[in-house]
């Protein structure tokens, strides 16, 4: 089969961790019997040095008329100081809403040959950890309005953001992730912060309402405050993990530095039509930008997401898994999951590892 794919590599370590992604899906297409056509687009920053803007039209059409987009990450301080309407940030919000991506898997798995990475105890990770944040993307307080207003306690100036979630969006996301419970452990927590916010409000009540449409799964309710310590207290108890935008972007950082680092935890954004963007959770990483050392495994893992949930492509997705499960099988690690006085691998040296075992 043909498939097209949009590329966004975007800024800082983004082209280098996409470059290794794009060569393993090249290797997949090879040994399966697949043409994996790439079309590289600017978004971002890059887009701002180039066009004047994060986002342009033209690529959103190409992302929108490809079978899937792949991207790495956008921002820097070079944009830090551009006004909040052209960062570029901006462009991967854009990019999310014009695609309507409103669920957000952030898988996060504790590979067994990667337990000294991870900063929790043995005695209280125990068997491992394995849970899926299921993360809204297109609302909450990221797609409220943004402005500035005078305070009206006659404090002067003042930053307003509106957070918003109506019934339609949480029944949604929500059902979505009872789904996504019902092939895992059977179990859903939904992260809020209800005591407080009328947002967290409708969706608890939604949340409750179509609990009981899959009584087979086991559902509880957490504060986002609490969830962020139970992550650390006792990160086992989780199985899929459902919240907000702002909530689930906080606690799936989290839940990535248990995993071992940022630098594993590939996402899958999607729309109703199943049409998604792939990419790592973490950032452009400007401390180590251009310097060939950035883990590229959340990326391949992103491309596994792909095949697996655009495509369904599953031995092809399983085949990838396995490959960076064997590369770290066999101790290979970059910096961030490295020992003291372990070798440490490049990015593209990790690449390349993990497509001779493809
Ligand atoms: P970051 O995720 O870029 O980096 C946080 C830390 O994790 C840094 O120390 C970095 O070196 C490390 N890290 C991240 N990815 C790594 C990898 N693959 N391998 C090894 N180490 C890795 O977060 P930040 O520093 O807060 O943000 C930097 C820029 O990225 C900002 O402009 C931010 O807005 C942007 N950002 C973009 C995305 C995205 O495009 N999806 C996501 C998060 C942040
Ligand atoms: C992420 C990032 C983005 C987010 C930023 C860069 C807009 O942190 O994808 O996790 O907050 O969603
Ligand atoms: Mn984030």
């Amino acid at each position: 089969m043909n498939y097209n794919i949009a590329v966004v590599k975007g800024d800082g370590i983004g082209p280098e961790i996409v470059s290794e992604a794009m060569l393993v899906l090249d290797k997949v297409g090879e040994k399966f019997g697949h043409s994996f056509n790439f079309q590289e687009v600017l978004a971002g920053g890059c887009s701002i040095d180039k066009n004047g803007i994060p986002l342009t039209e033209e690529t959103i059409e190409i992302c929108k008329n490809a079978d899937s987009v792949l991207l790495g990450a956008v921002g820097g301080p070079k944009w830090d100081e551009v006004p909040s309407e052209k960062r570029p940030e901006k462009a991967l919000l854009g990019l999310r809403a014009a695609l309507g991506l409103f669920v957000n898997l952030r898988p996060a798995q504790m590979h067994k040959a990667l337990a000294d990475a991870c900063p929790i105890k043995p005695e209280i990770i125990g068997d491992g950890f394995d849970i899926l944040v299921c993360r809204e993307l297109t609302g909450d307080v990221y797609f409220g309005k943004h402005y500035r207003r005078e305070s009206d306690k006659g404090w002067g100036e003042t930053g307003a953001d509106d957070m918003n979630y109506s019934v339609y969006e949480v029944e949604r996301i929500g059902r979505r992730a009872f789904e996504m419970a019902m092939k895992r452990s059977k179990k859903v927590c939904s992260v809020d912060k209800a005591n407080v916010l009328e947002t967290s409000r409708v969706w608890r009540e939604t949340m409750h309402r179509i609990k009981d449409e899959y009584p087979e799964v086991e559902y509880t309710d957490m504060y986002v405050d609490n969830c962020a310590m139970q992550l650390v207290r006792n990160p086992s108890q989780f199985d899929v993990i459902v919240t907000g935008n702002l909530f689930g972007d906080i606690l799936s950082d989290e839940a990535s530095m248990i995993t071992g680092s940022i630098g594993m935890l590939p996402s899958a954004s999607m729309n109703e039509s199943g049409k998604g963007m792939y990419e790592p959770i973490h950032g452009s990483a400007p401390d180590i930008a251009g310097k060939g050392i950035a883990n590229p495994i959340a990326t391949i893992l992103s491309c596994a997401m792909m095949l697996r949930y655009s495509f369904g492509l599953k031995a092809e997705a399983d085949a990838i898994e396995t490959a960076v499960e064997n590369v770290l099988n066999a101790g290979h690690r970059t910096a961030d999951i490295a020992a003291k006085g372990e070798k440490v691998l490049s990015t593209s040296e990790m690449g390349t590892l993990i497509r001779e075992q493809l």
